[in-house]
């Protein structure tokens, strides 16, 4: 599948068919996680946590037998950088039919932590069940999603400006369009959809709308890493860190540029 219809027909599973993965499905997905790399050039490393071997389950997953999980050291644009790297194998995972969701709060984390023997200095923002989706959500996944809207997202309009945050964006290109709308369809915690994006010429600056507490892990900045891993995806720019001049609200926060 192309990137923009896995973009286009990704959503988050949380009611699998209770079948484990095949072997050959495992071993592409576990190969796949060692070509995976980001921009931010901060390494992720992944683990597959057996469910029941570890005890590990979500109240809002049902069906699942395996989970992935991924480790970052604890440094500057550690949450991008686990954001855009989990991104790519949530999406890959897609292309082979294997559902996921992200988790960053709906689950036991020291259990997780524990199974994934995260170490001092390591952070392990998110987990992912993987397996196959069932033919029917359940009822509690069908309620989940209409409390989160989570078919619904953000107008273009609030979300992508041009030169500053007061005049909205003209998407006149093709790839620019493109790129746009693989941002706005991304997946978000709680479906905040917190990335803001300015741009000037060749240049789209990306900013986080913080719109939820954070303590240790700013998981807003996991769904940046994630937005800048579809734009990068569709456009194949460049990453640069690049802050233009220009005034902005004190919940926005400056994270990075992709040049096209
Ligand atoms: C960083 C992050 C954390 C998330 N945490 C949870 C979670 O703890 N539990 C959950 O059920 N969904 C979680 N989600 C999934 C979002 O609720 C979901 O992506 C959003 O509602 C949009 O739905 P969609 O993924 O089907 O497009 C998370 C998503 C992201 C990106």
């Amino acid at each position: 599948m192309e990137i923009m219809d896995l973009v286009r027909t990704r959503k988050s599973v949380r009611t699998f068919d209770g079948r484990a993965l095949s072997d050959a499905d495992r071993e592409k997905l576990m190969q796949y996680t060692q070509t995976i790399t980001n921009p931010f050039g901060i390494p992720v490393e992944f683990v597959l946590l057996d469910a029941k071997e570890h005890g590990l389950s979500s109240p809002v997953i049902q069906g699942e037998q395996l989970y992935i999980t991924g480790k970052v050291p604890k440094v500057p644009y550690c949450e991008e950088a686990f954001g855009y790297s989990f991104e790519k194998l949530v999406l890959y995972a897609w292309s082979l039919g294997i559902g996921t969701t992200w988790i960053g709060g709906t689950m036991k984390r020291e259990r997780f932590e524990q199974a994934a023997q995260v170490k001092e200095g390591e952070m392990m923002p998110c987990v992912s069940p993987l397996g196959y989706p069932a033919k029917k959500r359940s009822l509690k996944e069908t309620a989940m999603r209409a409390g989160l809207r989570a078919d619904k997202r953000l107008d273009a309009l609030q979300m992508f400006y041009s030169v500053d945050f007061s005049i909205s964006m003209q998407m006149d290109e093709k790839i620019v369009q493109d790129a746009l709308e693989a941002v706005q369809l991304a997946p978000s915690a709680v479906n905040k959809q917190p990335w803001r994006i300015v741009r000037r010429k060749n240049a789209f600056h990306f900013y986080v709308k913080h719109s939820l507490r954070h303590e240790g892990m700013d998981i807003q900045k996991v769904d940046l890493g994630i937005a800048i891993c579809h734009f990068m995806s569709v456009t194949n720019g460049t990453l640069q860190f690049d802050e233009p001049e220009l005034s902005k609200n004190a919940d926005t926060e400056y994270i990075a540029t992709v040049v096209i």
